[in-house]
């Protein structure tokens, strides 16, 4: 969950490491610090609890020059935030310097092996004891790089990180262990970058490598060489990344996450571009090299992901089902992991994430893996540790998403999700005729323009969530494939607001949540012109009459609703199987505006972080 950056090369260090912590900061920001190497040879740390701005004020005009140093910003596992626990963490003489990012499972035996060693610990992390090991195994005059090695061979759980010691001042080590988040070493003209991800390091290079489980990197300003943790020689190749570094500034957005839901036209349109052939109607996947005959074989679907992502899962369940024709479920990855699933290779898991290195869907993969199932991911992040396990990758191609509330990568998602479903069905004979196919494909024409005009609403979901910001607690209803953007709105609700909201199919209601129902409790329901209309407008009567106050997103011309409600949001009508992506932007908006309302950091919201690497 942390943001890790690190530098060798011919320029000051400082800047440098600090313009990458801010472009890292959605990772975590508990608290942040800096390790450089000074000119003269010495070691400078410093650490600030609270965001990166924290630190860099505290860093003004007071830094010596350097050309290597190292930099984190954290989301704290063990060890509340505080100066003391904040990232890097060092050695007993000070010479070996850590950022960490992932948990030490077995810190607390390490530490007390390295206590009754001698060694002394001035923080509550697990992370402090990497430092420690590595300066026991650099005694025997061995290399950073493999110290490091036989720390990690010491170490359980999942880790990303990079070192360096004062003993080797032109030098960085990196590492990466299982998924904790991954690592890129990023190229430059004498100078090299580490990162745990690519936006820190695309202002300065293209070309990069990511290390893989299991892969250390010893990096100096003018080379690179890679060697695996029990120190075997690893040849690696780097390759040219395409992302638009531009795509990342806020521009006139008062927040990144507004910006994020107002691009939603431009990033349905990326993610269906070059996809969805008009004429003659198809699907062409690029990253899609699985045989046709392989394809024919799946005769099952499970779907996995985590928060946001699982939603969009639970749309595309729907798709698979009703486009594709094959059996699907879909899972929480977390769960999916642990309840001992029974795959074979006439399975299709398809993992669903936006970065592609969130550890409990990434475990979920390994074990589909391991039971030989074909797997497909949806993922923003090139490159990622999901798309590399993957056979098959359907990027979302939306751009980089810096707000730590999905917005614009879930919309895309399902976009993918109904293209995936499309190209399944071309694949498998499941289309009738040219027909059918064009049936499905057209629709998806319309989708950028139907979204620029739902964004277009803004003023009026802004004066609704005005009207209902002092409300604590939200019902959000819906039924069909409508449901998971119940429990999506619900989601954005709690993450930016910090308000108590949950989402519920409508027919569930009856069933308890009901007692919950008075006009302190607001109900936002999605009654849409769709088959389950009749359902859900019977579901509205009986929170009416109730006294609950009923917020609809409602289908465009719906007099009838508008007669009985005093709050409702009108939506033009698309193809009811793509409806979900135009119902879940008014509810990202009302969630932005509530939580600007009652004066919240909307880009990086408590306790959450964009990429989350630990169980
Ligand atoms: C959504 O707003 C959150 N960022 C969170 O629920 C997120 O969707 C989840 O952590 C999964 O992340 P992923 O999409 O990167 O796998």
């Amino acid at each position: 969950m942390c943001g890790i950056i690190g530098y060798v090369g011919n320029r000051p260090a400082v800047p440098l490491l600090l313009e990458g912590l801010q472009r890292l900061q959605y990772r975590g920001y508990d608290s942040a610090g800096l390790a450089v190497l000074a000119e003269n040879g010495d070691l400078c740390v410093e650490k600030s609890v609270g965001k990166l701005a924290a630190l860099a004020s505290g860093l003004r005009g007071r830094w010596p020059t350097s050309r290597l140093g190292i930099g984190h910003t954290r989301w704290a596992t063990h060890g509340r935030p505080s100066d003391i626990n904040a990232h890097p963490h060092r050695d007993c003489q000070g010479r070996v310097v850590v950022i960490h990012n992932g948990i030490v499972e077995n810190y607390l035996a390490l530490k007390e092996r390295l206590v009754d060693q001698g060694h002394t610990f001035v923080s509550e992390t697990d992370t402090e004891v990497i430092p420690h090991l590595i300066e026991h195994y650099l005694q025997d005059g061995t290399s950073l790089e493999l110290a490091v090695g036989r720390a990690i061979g010491q170490m359980e759980g999942a880790h990303a990180m990079v070192v360096f010691s004062v003993g080797e001042p032109d030098k960085l080590v990196a590492a990466r262990v299982g998924n904790a988040g991954g690592v890129v070493v990023g190229y430059g003209q004498g100078e090299m970058f580490v990162a745990s991800d690519l936006p820190a390091l695309l202002p300065h290079t293209r070309q990069v490598a990511f290390l893989t489980d299991g892969e250390i990197a010893a990096v100096t300003s003018q080379s690179v060489s890679y060697l695996s943790v029990d120190g075997a020689v690893l040849a690696k190749e780097a390759q040219t990344v395409s992302y638009d570094p531009l795509s990342a500034a806020r521009g006139n957005y008062k927040h990144f996450m507004l910006k994020e839901i107002a691009e939603q036209p431009e990033a349905i349109l990326d993610s269906i571009r070059g996809r969805a052939r008009f004429e003659p109607p198809a699907v062409v996947l690029e990253d899609m090299a699985i045989p046709k005959r392989r394809l024919s074989q799946i005769r099952r679907v499970v779907l996995v992901g985590m928060g946001t992502s699982l939603h969009a899962a639970m749309v595309g369940r729907h798709y698979i089902e009703q486009i594709a024709r094959i059996p699907a479920v879909v899972d929480n990855a977390s769960e999916f992991r642990y309840r001992k699933p029974l795959l074979d290779a006439d399975t299709l898991v398809v993992s669903v994430g936006q970065s592609g290195e969130t550890v409990d869907s990434l475990a979920a993969m390994d074990e589909a893996r391991r039971q030989g199932a074909l797997q497909i991911t949806i993922c923003n992040v090139v490159g990622s540790q999901a798309t590399r396990i993957a056979d098959g990758v359907v990027y979302t191609r939306c751009g980089l998403e810096v707000g730590v509330a999905s917005t614009k990568t879930f919309t895309a998602a399902i976009a993918a999700l109904y293209l995936l479903a499309c190209y399944l069905a071309q694949e498998r004979g499941v289309i009738e005729d040219e027909e059918h196919l064009r049936s499905l494909i057209d629709p998806l024409a319309r989708m950028p323009s139907l979204v620029g005009q739902v964004t277009q609403g803004d003023e009026e979901y802004e004066r609704l969530a005005h009207r209902f910001s002092r409300y604590n607690n939200f019902l959000y209803l819906a039924r069909g494939v409508q449901f998971p953007i119940a429990m999506e709105g619900a989601l954005k609700l709690k993450e930016v607001s910090y308000i108590h909201a949950e989402g519920y199919p409508a027919g569930e209601m009856k069933h308890g949540p009901i007692a919950l129902i008075d006009e302190e409790m607001p109900v936002v329901a999605i009654a849409l012109r769709d088959e389950l209309y009749d359902k859900m407008t019977s579901n509205i009567e009986q929170v009416k009459a109730r006294e609950g106050t009923v917020i609809a997103i409602a289908s465009e011309g719906d007099k009838e609703l508008a007669k009985k409600l005093d709050h409702i949001i009108h939506l033009p009508q698309a193809s009811p199987l793509l409806m979900p992506i135009l119902a879940a932007i008014p509810l990202q908006f009302f969630a932005y505006h509530i939580a600007v309302r009652r004066g919240f950091d909307v880009d990086q919201p408590r306790n959450l972080a964009k990429t989350v690497t630990v169980e």
